[in-house]
């Protein structure tokens, strides 16, 4: 596995598997890996004849007063687990040559980046949306990789790909669970032990949404509520959203359907946790 920091260089390379007609899987990351990513890791290595993974903490994508310092950092660790993945390249670029003096262009995922997270975190998703776009043009993969935790982030890629007719698939792969139902995220890293087991909240409530569903009630607020009760009764929850919502438009829907999206923003303690169910209903 090569480990490139250049721009220069990742051009290169992927320039050599394009002459050597060799498909690009990419999974971009900001580190910390976990099985999370590592499940995008197995899938991309398993559909491509190359796979690089970016590591790459965005500071552009966080707030003043986000967590852009305190976000766990683990390179070396990274590294090792994705040398046995058998992954080609780490792609590890310097934020000084990603923004270099002068950067000033944006990407305005516009109506999709105020709702859900966007609405507490102002001007995150169209810092993801420049980093991404940035790395897809360095990286020219067939397909990017991508969770399905982060559900608002994959909904504005998927725009994005389609609006600026981008040459790369998206795929979106299930989320990871431990065995309690908690999606594994690398901020579980911030929590205490205590804090861990109220951050299974979360996953109560998405639960408690589908068996809203399944026992008849598809009226989104009532199925919102029965979600709130659940988080409400864990001491160290708060609620930024939960919502149901359509899997384009990110508009609530006022009565669910099969495929719409459950989903929420919860801190625990000072943690900020998301996670989201993809909605059944036989109704
Ligand atoms: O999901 C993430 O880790 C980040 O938002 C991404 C897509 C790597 C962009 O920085």
């Amino acid at each position: 596995m090569e480990v490139v920091v250049s721009i220069q260089d990742i051009r290169e390379r992927v320039k050599s598997f394009r002459e050597n007609q060799l498909t690009v899987g990419f999974v971009p990351t900001m580190g910390a890996l976990h099985e999370g990513h590592l499940s995008l890791v197995k899938k991309a290595k398993g559909e491509n004849d190359k796979t690089v993974v970016s590591i790459f903490v965005n500071p552009l994508q966080f707030g003043k007063n986000e967590d852009f310092r305190q976000y766990p950092r683990t390179f070396d660790n990274d590294c090792e687990l994705l040398s046995k993945e058998g992954v080609d390249i780490v792609f590890h670029p310097k934020a000084s040559e990603m923004y270099p003096e002068g950067f000033c262009t944006l990407v305005i995922p516009e109506h999709l980046e105020d709702k859900l997270c966007g609405k507490l975190r102002p001007g995150h998703f169209r810092g993801v949306a420049v980093i991404v776009l940035k790395l897809f043009n360095l990286v020219k993969p067939d397909v990017a990789y991508f969770g399905q935790k982060d559900f608002q982030q994959t909904v504005i890629i998927k725009r994005i790909v389609s609006d600026l007719n981008l040459d790369v698939n998206i795929s979106v792969l299930p989320t990871i669970r431990n065995k309690e139902g908690l999606a594994l995220s690398s901020r579980n890293a911030y929590l205490s032990e205590t804090e861990r087991e109220g951050a299974l909240c979360l996953y109560k409530a998405l639960a408690k949404a589908q068996s809203t569903i399944n026992a008849g009630i598809i009226n989104t607020k009532e199925i919102v509520q029965e979600m709130e009760k659940i988080i409400r009764n864990c001491k160290s929850a708060t609620i930024d959203y939960v919502s149901v919502v359509n899997p384009e438009t990110l508009e609530e829907v006022p009565r669910v359907s099969s495929g719409d999206v459950a989903t929420l923003a919860v801190r625990i303690g000072k943690t900020r946790l998301i996670d989201n169910i993809i909605c059944v209903s036989t109704i």
